[in-house]
């Protein structure tokens, strides 16, 4: 039997004979984020896994974020611990039916969110990520934008610009099953507290939210010096930060059931497990590579 300590130690020692960096987002489990180099949402961890200067990147995520990094680093080893991390949202939207989405909509642009496949990057002209969609979609020449996988984001991209959103039917099951009667609830039991929401969540949802962030928009957010109180209407992950970054505020939850299972896969043992054996390799067939790459460039540099 190996102690918890041991594994943190082992973890350590690894880390530093392997030049490795450990991400891991902002819904990890908190013994993960305390022992990553960087936790942070989307946007964040793929500006870390460029500007890292390491041989490898153990990502502690769901598969589109460790392909994401791969996309980015292709000269950096990346591992992703858990080889069945998968977004379910990712898989929403796949080439054939995108590609004919495309020819019925040919001057539309093609946004994708990173939550998507590298393929499916590959056949778009440019990726956001929940913190900044309305920026990527307002800094287009075209009127006309097919947006996917996400109905949700994209409703809530359509609130903040003039242009015309062609929807996918794509959600995330965990902000998707957010509902509105709970945030009611909410409210009625804590009327002094901000209502802080991911945009993933429906648009019902959105709708009664005092401010709409990524999730690390969400832990800047609840810094604000005059609000005690948060109501928090994502993944629970967020709360390991939330406490972290600000022990003084009390967060409460929108729903009980809004917890990511492939967010979860990751433990101590199994990101020794990864490091140890160096599994799981997550690359991408250079030719899908270099055209996904294109879409994730244009998109870091807004
Ligand atoms: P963020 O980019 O806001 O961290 O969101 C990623 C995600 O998967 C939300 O479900
Ligand atoms: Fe995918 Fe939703 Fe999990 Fe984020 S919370 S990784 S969108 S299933």
């Amino acid at each position: 039997m190996i102690y918890m300590d041991q594994i943190i130690a082992k973890i350590k020692e690894l880390k530093t004979k392997m030049n490795a960096v450990i991400l891991a987002h902002n819904y990890q489990r908190c013994e993960i984020q305390q022992l990553a180099d960087y936790t942070g949402d989307s946007l964040g961890l793929s500006r870390q896994a460029v500007e890292h200067d390491c041989d490898v990147i153990v990502f502690c995520g769901v598969d589109f974020m460790a392909e994401s990094a791969a996309i980015l680093s292709p000269n950096k080893q990346v591992l992703l611990p858990a080889k069945d991390a998968h977004c379910p949202m990712a898989a929403m939207v796949d080439v054939p039916t995108l590609r004919r989405a495309k020819t019925k909509n040919p001057d539309a642009a093609v946004v994708c969110y990173v939550n998507s496949s590298a393929a499916v990057k590959a056949e778009s002209d440019i990726c956001c990520t929940s913190s900044n969609a309305v920026n990527v979609v307002n800094s287009l020449e075209e009127d006309k934008v097919i947006f996917v996988p996400d109905k949700n984001l994209a409703h809530y991209v359509s609130l903040h610009t003039e242009k015309q959103i062609i929807p996918w039917e794509g959600y995330c099951p965990v902000h998707h099953q957010i509902m509105p009667e709970e945030i009611r609830m909410a409210k009625q039991e804590h009327p002094d507290a901000e209502f802080l929401a991911h945009p993933e969540c429906r648009p019902e949802v959105i709708e009664m939210a005092d401010a709409v962030l990524s999730t690390s928009g969400i832990i800047e957010r609840a810094g604000k010096p005059d609000v005690n109180e948060f109501i928090i209407g994502t993944e629970n992950g967020i709360l390991c930060r939330l406490k972290e970054q600000h022990p003084d505020k009390t967060f409460y939850f929108a729903s009980p059931f809004a917890s990511c299972a492939n967010m979860k896969m990751i433990t101590p043992s199994i990101l020794l497990d990864s490091m140890e054996k160096m599994q799981y390799e997550v690359t991408v067939e250079e030719s899908i590579r270099e055209k996904a790459k294109k879409s994730l460039d244009r998109m870091l540099e807004i």
